[in-house]
């Protein structure tokens, strides 16, 4: 099966309570109906934990932007928990690794004790210390990001990465799953394609097989520097389309899920300057350093947390209200017009592609709580 990038719809996993299902409708309407003041909650909470990370990938935004490392509070989270009931998901992902935190485990026992179902996406390299608590915490998905089919490879673009100890963890958690006949985790590969890995694309699709991953989810390199732009796969939409065609006749032959980017020309948003963005409706994302931002991929920041703020006084704060006024017209802010955002940005444009001299990311400075 071949698939593009979510919008609208979040992970399908276990059943929504009845409490949550009502809250996404509601929300839902909402979006459609393009209120800027919402009654509904947001559909998942996008937190990040750190900014800093065990890794040094070469194509990683974090090598071209200056910052402070910033860490997520435990108290933050806590703060949420009246909410985790009715958003569907937390989603654990920002820039930097999450599995660093010190309390990773501590909450993802705090999201368990709750409704709303867990994401985190991970470089993999803690994955073996975190075994026992991906089931003990029935984690319904997660993320594993490698660059390449080869060990050699995915080292060379995610600097300090072990394939093989990946490999090796993810073996044993899908094991222990087939054995206790659980349905969770689903584990997806992310692969960033670029010119100097993408014909592994069909390989890591066999290794995904082999482990017995559901799915690999493809995204092109975005480049933020000009060393980096050589690496960028804007001006190979031929060698891109046959590498594509390959990996989902492999994927269907091996069932394995293959989510795609669309091919440059062929995103549905036409000359648009990114597609309809719902991320203002549907998520809650707040930083590492305590700043509320409308999503990961921007460096605009709304205004800073506040614990002592009813969290719907937040939801509904007037630059929430005023994005989505602006985000789908020609009033949109400028970081939305060269949006870059793998979901929501419009493959057709170069500059999806390429953010050089940019400002990408916040400066992270860092907000005391
Ligand atoms: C910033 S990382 C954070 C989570 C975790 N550290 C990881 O690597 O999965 C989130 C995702 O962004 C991807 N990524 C990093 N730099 C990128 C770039 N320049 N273009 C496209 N994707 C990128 C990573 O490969 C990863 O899948
Ligand atoms: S592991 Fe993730 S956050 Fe860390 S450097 Fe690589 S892409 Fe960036
Ligand atoms: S940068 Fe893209 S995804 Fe983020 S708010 Fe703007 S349009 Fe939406």
């Amino acid at each position: 099966m071949i698939i593009r990038a979510k919008t609208k719809d979040l992970f399908h996993g276990r059943p929504l309570s009845a409490k949550q299902r009502e809250n996404s409708r509601l929300n839902l309407e909402e979006l459609q109906a393009g209120h800027t003041v919402l009654r509904s909650m947001p559909r998942r909470l996008v937190l990040e934990l750190t900014n800093a990370c065990n890794l040094n990938c070469m194509m990683c935004g974090r090598n071209a932007a200056t910052f402070q490392p910033t860490v997520f509070q435990l108290d933050w989270l806590r703060y949420f928990e009246p909410i985790l009931d009715t958003v569907e998901e937390v989603t654990l992902m920002g820039w930097g690794e999450p599995t660093i935190h010190k309390d990773f485990v501590q909450m993802l026992e705090l999201i368990h004790q709750h409704d709303a179902r867990i994401y985190f996406c991970t470089n993999g390299m803690q994955l073996s210390q975190l075994e026992n608590a991906i089931f003990d915490n029935q984690v319904d998905v997660f993320a594993v990001s490698v660059d390449g089919a080869k060990a050699e490879t995915n080292a060379r673009i995610r600097r300090g990465s072990d394939l093989n100890k990946i490999v090796e963890s993810l073996r044993r958690i899908k094991q222990r799953q087939r054995t206790s006949g659980l349905s969770y985790p689903y584990v997806n590969f992310v692969f960033c394609a670029m010119k100097s890995n993408l014909h592994e694309l069909p390989d890591l699709v066999h290794l995904a097989a082999d482990i017995g991953l559901e799915e690999v989810k493809v995204v092109y390199l975005t480049a933020f520097d000009s060393i980096l732009s050589q690496e960028s796969l804007w001006d190979c939409r031929t060698e891109v389309e046959a590498v594509f065609q390959e990996a989902a006749e492999l994927g269907e032959s091996l069932g394995v899920t293959l989510k795609l980017p669309y091919l440059q020309g062929e995103d549905p948003a036409g000359e648009a300057l990114h597609r309809d963005c719902f991320v203002t409706w549907r998520d809650f994302f707040l930083g590492s350093d305590g700043m509320v931002r409308p999503c990961m991929s921007t460096p605009v920041q709304f205004f800073a947390f506040d614990m002592n703020r009813p969290f719907e006084d937040m939801w509904n704060d007037t630059h929430f209200q005023q994005y989505r006024a602006q985000v789908n017209t020609f009033r949109m802010d400028e970081p939305c017009r060269r949006c870059y955002q793998s979901s929501h940005c419009n493959w057709n444009q170069k500059r999806s592609f390429l953010q050089m001299e940019e400002t990408f990311a916040p400066a992270w400075s860092k907000v005391e709580a």
